[in-house]
């Protein structure tokens, strides 16, 4: 290992103008940290959502090669790239330590070896400045990531998530009143478009690509829309195995008119279950994370339904749909209220990598 990577760790400037007294002037944040997959993101957010800083370092280059995420290698990278990552905000955010209220981690669910670097970190972190540590649900993160950057929802909301490792669609009352309506029995909704990326040679992370493929093709194949009308509970393996056996039946099938039936089977599943959340709870918006989000059909079909139905449309900017340090933070915030800022109880924070939504 090179020399100056053996530094010390800087701690955040200290507040020089008033040693002893804290300037409750200055915003006050909480370091999010994220570790759950493949991203090791860290990100120091006030107690409004807002941004100050985040350090974001992907794996994209690590996993490409294998067609998924490479358990052993992610946990290796986070450990890698988690305390550069830190420098960087603490360097770049320019806070003092006192300005720091709490250190927020994503404890699960997710990879259990990944999961630890964080927890670990945060852990450590937490005892080296003496700030109290609070374990996140990942889920939670992405529920909250409308809300990053001071964008509002109009509450009771239904939220869908559709990211690569979750697909699931909860009602919220309020930030800190989620019920879980129904999740993914399989895949999630963005792994079984990697999958059918795979299957069709197109390459990986395949979701992005298969959504451009498929606005240049027809909804020609009759693919099925599984669980369309039964609650809310999602299965997408018996539609990936449908346009294996497309392939297998023909192999030189169009490529477009594949992703182009796929895709849309899989939303207008999606569009129908969050019709039926809206109708049913009688929300008042819709909110539509994580990284299947980006797709714009899907956005476009979100507008639609929301505009039919009277309801708000609620979609964060792209950049908060990937796994990020920033709405660990916002989620960690909800939890530090409800303890009315005092963890005196909170025992040691234990990585749980099947953790479910109805737990912090
Ligand atoms: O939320 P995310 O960035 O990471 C987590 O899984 O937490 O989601 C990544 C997933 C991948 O499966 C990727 O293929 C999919 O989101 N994805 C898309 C699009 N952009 C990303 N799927 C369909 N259309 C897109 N435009
Ligand atoms: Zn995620």
């Amino acid at each position: 290992m090179a020399a100056e990577a053996l530094k010390p760790l800087n701690r955040p400037n200290p507040d020089k103008s008033n040693p002893d007294e804290p300037n409750t002037n200055r915003p006050r944040y909480i370091l999010g940290i994220e570790t759950s997959c493949d991203d090791t993101s860290l990100a120091l957010v006030t107690a409004k959502g807002i941004v100050h800083e985040i350090e974001t370092v992907s794996q994209f280059d690590i996993h490409a090669g294998y067609g998924g995420i490479y358990p052993e290698l992610a946990s290796r990278a986070h450990v890698a790239a988690i305390l550069p990552a830190l420098q960087a905000v603490l360097d770049h955010s320019q806070v003092s330590l006192e300005q720091i209220e709490a250190i927020a981690v994503t404890r699960g669910p997710g990879l259990i070896g990944a999961l630890l670097v964080g927890v670990n970190t945060a852990t450590a972190l937490g005892l080296a400045w003496d700030k109290p540590v609070l374990g996140v649900n990942h889920l939670r993160g992405h529920l909250r990531s409308a809300e990053l950057d001071g964008h509002k929802v109009n509450y009771p909301a239904v939220v869908l998530l559709v990211s690569g490792g979750h697909s699931l669609i909860a009602h919220m009352r309020s930030p800190d009143d989620m019920q879980l309506l129904g999740q993914t029995r399989d895949d999630s909704v963005g792994e079984a478009f990697d999958k059918v990326a795979r299957m069709l040679g197109l390459g990986f992370p395949g979701g992005p690509i298969v959504d451009q493929l498929a606005a240049e093709g027809q909804d020609t194949m009759d693919f099925p829309r599984p669980m369309l009308h039964a609650g809310y509970e999602f299965s997408f393996s018996g539609l990936k195995s449908a346009v294996r056996r497309a392939i297998e039946l023909d192999p030189a099938l169009s490529r477009p008119d594949a992703c182009a039936s796929f895709a849309a089977a899989c939303f207008d599943v999606l569009i129908k279950k969050c019709e039926r959340a809206l109708n049913e709870t009688q929300a008042k918006s819709l909110v539509v994370v994580g990284g299947v989000a980006a797709s714009r059909p899907l956005r476009a079909r979100m507008q639609e339904l929301t505009d039919r139905l009277g309801v708000s449309l609620n979609l964060p900017p792209a950049q908060w749909a990937p796994d990020n340090g920033a709405m660990i933070a916002l989620a960690g915030w909800d939890l530090w209220r409800t303890k009315n800022g005092s963890l005196d109880d909170q025992a040691p924070i234990v990585a749980n990598p099947s953790l479910p939504l109805a737990q912090l």
